[in-house]
């Protein structure tokens, strides 16, 4: 049996992340327009740094709760028949040794140079001058996340909608499922006859067409979920 897992931010709150839209959801301090797009960017490259600086710094003194590692077992549990897409950047489910593992919206630790296009992974927290500057070429570089209005990568989202349409049971861990195209997903599983459940201690769009819904936080619900493969 094909099982496919789409994770959020969710699944991340109890490693002490917060999640985006939630009570303490960091968009409630920020406008995503202000800060997660191209044209903020442009506009102001240091205090996009700064933010994403905050975010890395937070998220480094973050370890893998249970949630992540069942999801590692059950990884190795279903082998080639097993495929995680998650929508988070930080990096949690590949420290908790996932590997078949897809990064929708790309990965904090990632950065991209806009003048070599040079691509790697960077693990600064703290930068008196910023922007940060690229190691090759000390061009303008960025985070390696995907921004609103900008297209995912399109590899990642090929391998996500092909297990989609492929996966006889979706299971949607601690996301909104108000982002596309991500949001999608579980919509076109449930047309091509695969089982949905979701595990989210609130409803969620994908609620209406989960066939089992257990309204817990991802640790304790992915326990459940193990129990009922
Ligand atoms: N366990 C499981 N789910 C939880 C928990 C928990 N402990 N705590 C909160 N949640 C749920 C909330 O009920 C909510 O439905 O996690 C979800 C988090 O939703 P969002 O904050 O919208 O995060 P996400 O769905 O991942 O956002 C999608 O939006 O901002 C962009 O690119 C960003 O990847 C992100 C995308």
């Amino acid at each position: 049996m094909k099982l496919l897992v789409l994770t959020g931010a969710g699944i991340s709150a109890e490693s002490g992340i917060p999640t985006f839209r939630g009570a303490q959801g960091l968009w409630k301090s920020f406008k995503p327009e202000e800060l997660a797009t191209p044209e903020a960017f442009r506009k102001n490259p240091a205090l996009v740094w700064e933010w994403y600086l905050w975010r890395r710094s937070v998220i480094a003194k973050a370890q893998p709760n249970e949630g992540h590692l069942k999801l590692v077992e059950l990884e190795k549990r279903f082998g080639d028949n097993f495929l995680l897409i998650t929508q988070n950047v930080d990096g949690l489910h590949q420290k908790a040794g996932s590997k078949r593992l897809v990064e929708l919206h790309g990965n904090i630790w990632k950065v991209r140079c806009l003048h070599c296009r040079a691509e790697y992974y960077d693990y600064t927290t703290e930068a008196k001058d910023l922007p940060l500057r690229c190691m090759y070429c000390g061009g303008l570089i960025r985070p390696g996340v995907v921004w609103f209005g900008e297209s995912l990568p399109e590899k990642a989202l090929e391998l996500a909608y092909k297990w989609a349409y492929e996966c006889e049971l979706f299971v949607s861990i601690g996301t909104s499922g108000v982002v596309y195209p991500a949001a999608e997903l579980p919509f076109i599983a449930k047309r091509h006859g695969a089982k949905v459940i979701e595990i989210n201690p609130e409803e969620t769009p994908i609620s209406s067409v989960a066939d089992v819904i257990i309204r817990e936080p991802a640790s304790s619900g992915i326990n459940r979920l193990t129990e009922m493969l």
